[in-house]
Parts: structure tokens; C-alpha cells; sequence
């Protein structure tokens, strides 16, 4: 039987090139994202790779409804391989969708719905894997998550971080909650590349705090080496992470495309509670427990 991969936010950027790594890997691959045009032209650009067909479906990802009913047509049709939550945003302005602040709803809750709601189809594809895709950002994010947001002004890179490092806790964690499952769970940090995103939030020293924006021209200059390359490259960490059967469960993949350690806070139990709690609140989801056969 043919394994399937769905890799969200799959039409573009760094989430095509790891499509198409995919697909190059043996997958029928099912690319996710808002603009069916787009969708249209990254299935003919993997197609044209040979291999498994590949399909598209729209979904907006930063609407948690949207999330929920790509989640029940996805698991309708059985066994998963490989889920990447590959999706990610960030916002020069704050954002507000449905009362909770868009970068943490883009990157954080999303991705996670997304994946508790896959774990049974993902079950009955084991062994396979959950690749969530993070970031650098989470080294200069406020670790606190005791709220969606932290007090005062809102500063677009750094609540981005803040989100990717939620994620991260929750991927670490998952590793553990499915450890013998038969569902490896890994994060994904692409380094940089230029794209959509970088080209459209990381010019601007309103994305960065106070303190930076006073050195913003050399921040600039750092973040603009940093996503300089191709997104091809970038895609390196979430394929691997996808495809490498030597790999354990519970790995950070770096850029280079090895397994690097996690910062502090996100294997801090702590934060993992926290970030459960907070998660739990504002995408509600009917578990059905770990360990129970679905
Ligand atoms: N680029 C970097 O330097 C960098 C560095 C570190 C981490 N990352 C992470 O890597 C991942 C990919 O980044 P990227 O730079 O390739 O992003 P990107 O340029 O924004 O990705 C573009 C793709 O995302 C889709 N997309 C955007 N918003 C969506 C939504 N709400 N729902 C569904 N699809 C959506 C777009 O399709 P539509 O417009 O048709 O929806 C397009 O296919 C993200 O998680 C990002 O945080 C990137």
C-alpha cells in the first residue's frame, strides 16, 4: 500500500520543497493551503517529479474550524505516514482571530489540533511520524505561559518565538505521551530562507522589542543573511526528520539536518504543563486517551 504524507502549508515556500522531498522519497502527498491556484501549480510541480500523485486541499490554517475539518476528511480516509506541520506565521501588527492573538493560533494551536486530531489515523499508519516545524525565534521568546500573551507592547518577531516555543514543548512532550506507540514525533528548524514570510514581517524594526529596534540596523543585517537561502535547503531538517529510520523519537533536526539539543525551556516540564493547560483552553479537543486502541 501506497504511505501517505500531508505537509501543511505545502503550495509554497519551505512546506513545497519538503513536499517535493517527499514525494522523491516514495509519498502520495497531500499539500494543504489557502489559494487553490497555487495548489493547482505545487501538485503539477511535484507531479512533475514522477512518482505517487500528488493532490491539494484548501484550508485556511489560521481558522481552528477550518483545522477541524481538514482533520475529519484527512482521517475519513485511514492510515497516515507522515504529518509536517509545516505551517507558520508571523505578524507585524497584533493580529486578533476569534480573541486570541494570531501567531499563537497560526503556530502553535493549529498545528497541534491539527495532530491530536490525526493521531488515530496516524496510528493506524504506524510506524509513522509527526514533523513540527520550529524556529530560532524561540531563543529570544518570553518563556512564560501563564496567557496567550505577555503583558505589554506587542512585538511581531518575538511573540512568534513565543508561539514556535509552545510548539516545541508540545512536540517534546507528545514524543514522550506516544513513546512505543509507533508514532515518532520530531521538530523541524529550517534555519532560514527567503521567503513569503521572511520577505513579507522581517524588514520591518516594529517586528522586533524596544531594545533591538535600537540596533536594528545590525539585526536587520542578521536577519536578512539569515534568510538569505533557498527554501529547497531549508526544507532539509523536516524531510529528514520525515524519512530517516535511524532517528529516535523526541529529536530536535537542526538546518544541517542532525539532530541538535532543544533550549532549556522547552524540555522544562514546566512549560510543557503550562502550555498543556493554555492549549487546552483555547482549542478544545474530546481526547480519546493515549494507549487506548481508535
Ligand atoms: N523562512 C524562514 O526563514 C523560516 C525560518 C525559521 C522557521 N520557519 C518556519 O518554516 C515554516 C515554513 O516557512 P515559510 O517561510 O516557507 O513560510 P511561507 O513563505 O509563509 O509559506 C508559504 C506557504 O504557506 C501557505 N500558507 C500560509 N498561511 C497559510 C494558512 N493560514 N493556511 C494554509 N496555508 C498557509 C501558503 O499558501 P497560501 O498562501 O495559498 O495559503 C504557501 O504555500 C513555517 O513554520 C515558519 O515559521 C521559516
Amino acid at each position: 500500500m501506497v504511505s501517505k504524507a500531508v505537509v501543511t502549508a505545502g503550495t509554497g515556500g519551505i512546506g513545497l520543497e519538503t513536499a517535493v522531498g517527499l514525494a522523491k522519497a516514495g509519498y502520495a502527498v497531500t499539500v494543504v493551503g489557502r489559494n487553490a491556484q497555487r495548489g493547482a501549480r505545487a501538485v503539477e510541480r511535484i507531479n512533475a517529479g514522477g512518482g505517487e500523485p500528488a493532490r491539494f486541499l484548501q484550508a485556511d490554517l489560521a481558522v481552528l474550524d477550518e483545522v477541524r475539518t481538514l482533520a475529519e476528511r484527512i482521517a475519513t480516509e485511514g492510515e497516515l505516514a507522515v504529518l509536517v506541520n509545516n505551517v507558520g506565521a508571523m505578524f507585524q501588527d497584533r493580529t486578533d482571530l476569534n480573541g486570541v492573538e494570531a501567531s499563537f493560533v497560526v503556530n502553535h494551536l493549529s498545528p497541534y489540533l491539527l495532530t491530536e486530531l490525526l493521531l488515530p489515523a496516524l496510528r493506524s499508519g504506524a510506524p509513522s511520524r509527526v514533523v513540527n516545524v520550529t524556529s530560532g525565534a524561540v531563543a529570544l521568546a518570553k518563556k512564560v505561559f501563564d496567557e496567550v500573551e505577555p503583558p505589554g507592547g506587542y512585538y511581531g518577531f518575538h511573540w512568534y518565538g513565543r508561539a514556535k516555543l509552545a510548539n516545541l514543548a508540545y512536540t517534546l512532550d507528545l514524543a514522550a505521551r506516544l513513546e512505543g506507540s509507533g508514532v515518532s514525533v520530531f521538530a523541524a528548524d529550517p534555519g532560514g530562507a527567503a521567503t513569503d514570510m521572511t520577505d513579507g514581517t522581517m524588514r520591518n524594526a516594529k517586528i522586533v522589542s524596544p531594545g533591538l529596534r535600537l540596533l536594528w540596523p545590525l539585526v536587520r543585517r542578521k536577519f536578512e543573511r539569515s534568510t538569505s537561502g533557498a527554501a529547497s535547503v531549508a526544507a532539509r531538517s523536516s524531510i529528514v526528520a520525515a524519512t530517516d529510520d535511524t532517528l529516535q523519537t523526541g529529536l530536535l533536526i537542526g538546518p544541517q539536518g542532525t539532530p541538535v539539543t532543544p533550549i532549556k525551556a522547552a524540555t522544562d516540564p514546566r512549560t510543557a504543563a503550562a502550555v498543556r493547560k493554555l492549549t487546552e483552553q483555547h482549542a478544545p479537543i474530546e481526547r480519546v486517551p493515549d494507549g487506548v486502541s481508535n
